[in-house]
C-alpha cells in the first residue's frame, strides 16, 4: 500500500474545508490510500464528507482523564479519523516532545485502531556533520518493541525541506529511505510504507516517486489547495502504475 497524505498545519477554515472537498478531483487508485490531517476542530466536519482518510496532526500520551487540553487517540476515532501524525519536526521543534512520549502515542493510536504516522528526519546541521543514517536510526529507536506493522508508516521529513521550497533531490530521498529501510530490518516494520515530506509540490511528484523506495508522500503546503493536492496524487499514482 502507498500513501499520500496532506499536513493542514494550523492552516483552514470551515469554509477551506468544504472548499477543499468541493474542489478535489481525485479518483481513489486501489494503490494508495490518500487524507489529510487536520487541525482538530475539522476533522469531524471532514469525516462527514466520506471521501479518503481523516487525520489528526497529533494525538495525547494519555488516555481519559484529568489533562486539560489534550485529545486522546479513542476520541480521534469517534470523530471520524483514520490516522494521525506523531512526531512531526514542528512538533519536536517547538513543542520539546520526547521520545518516550512519542512511543506513548503510537500505542494509544493502535489500541484505538488507528494509523500512526511517525515523522523522522534530519537537520542541515546533522546532514552538513554526516550524522544522517545515526539521526535516522536514533529517532527509529523509538518503534523498538512495537507491534502492529499494518497500523504504522513512517514519514521521512528532512527539516531542511520543510517549508522552504527546497524539495530532497529524488535520489536524497531514496537514499535515506533506504537507510531506514535497512534500519527497520528485522523488525516487524520492515514493510512499512516509507512517504517523503518536505515541499512537495506538483512540479517535484512524479521525479520523487519514480524512486523505488518512495512510497508516498506527505504534502504540507501544496495540500491546502485541493487542485495541488489532487495533481499530486494523480502524478503519484501514474508513476507508480507506469
Ligand atoms: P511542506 O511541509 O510540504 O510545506 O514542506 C511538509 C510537512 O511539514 O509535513
Amino acid at each position: 500500500m502507498f500513501a499520500v497524505l496532506g499536513n493542514w498545519k494550523s492552516f483552514g477554515s470551515n469554509r477551506c474545508v468544504d472548499d477543499f472537498y468541493q474542489a478535489l478531483t481525485i479518483h481513489q487508485h486501489k494503490s494508495t490510500q490518500w487524507g489529510i490531517a487536520f487541525p482538530y476542530p475539522y476533522c469531524q466536519a471532514a469525516s462527514t464528507k466520506r471521501q479518503g482518510w481523516v487525520g489528526a496532526q497529533n494525538v495525547s500520551a494519555f488516555g481519559e482523564g484529568a489533562y486539560t487540553g489534550e485529545i486522546h487517540a479513542a476520541m480521534l476515532t469517534d470523530c471520524g479519523c483514520q490516522f494521525a501524525l506523531v512526531g512531526h519536526s514542528e512538533r519536536r521543534q517547538y513543542f520539546n516532545e520526547p521520545s518516550s512520549q512519542l512511543v506513548d502515542k503510537i500505542n494509544a493510536l493502535h489500541e484505538a485502531g488507528l494509523t500512526a504516522v511517525y515523522c523522522i528526519g534530519e537537520t542541515l546541521e546533522q546532514r552538513d556533520a554526516g550524522q544522517l543514517m545515526q539521526v535516522l536510526q536514533d529517532q527509529l529507536r523509538v518503534l523498538d518493541g512495537l507491534s502492529n506493522p499494518e497500523q504504522l508508516w513512517v514519514a521521512y521529513e528532512p527539516v531542511w525541506a520543510i517549508g522552504t521550497g527546497r524539495a530532497a533531490t529524488p535520489q536524497d530521498a531514496q537514499d535515506a529511505h533506504t537507510i531506514i529501510r535497512n534500519a527497520l530490518k528485522g523488525s516487524p516494520f520492515h514493510h512499512v510504507p516509507i512517504l517523503y515530506g518536505g515541499s512537495v509540490k506538483p512540479e517535484n511528484a512524479a521525479a520523487l516517486a519514480r524512486e523505488t523506495e518512495v512510497g508516498g508522500f506527505l504534502i504540507g503546503g501544496a495540500s491546502l489547495k485541493a487542485d495541488s493536492f489532487s495533481e499530486i496524487y494523480l502524478q503519484f499514482t501514474q508513476t507508480k502504475s507506469s
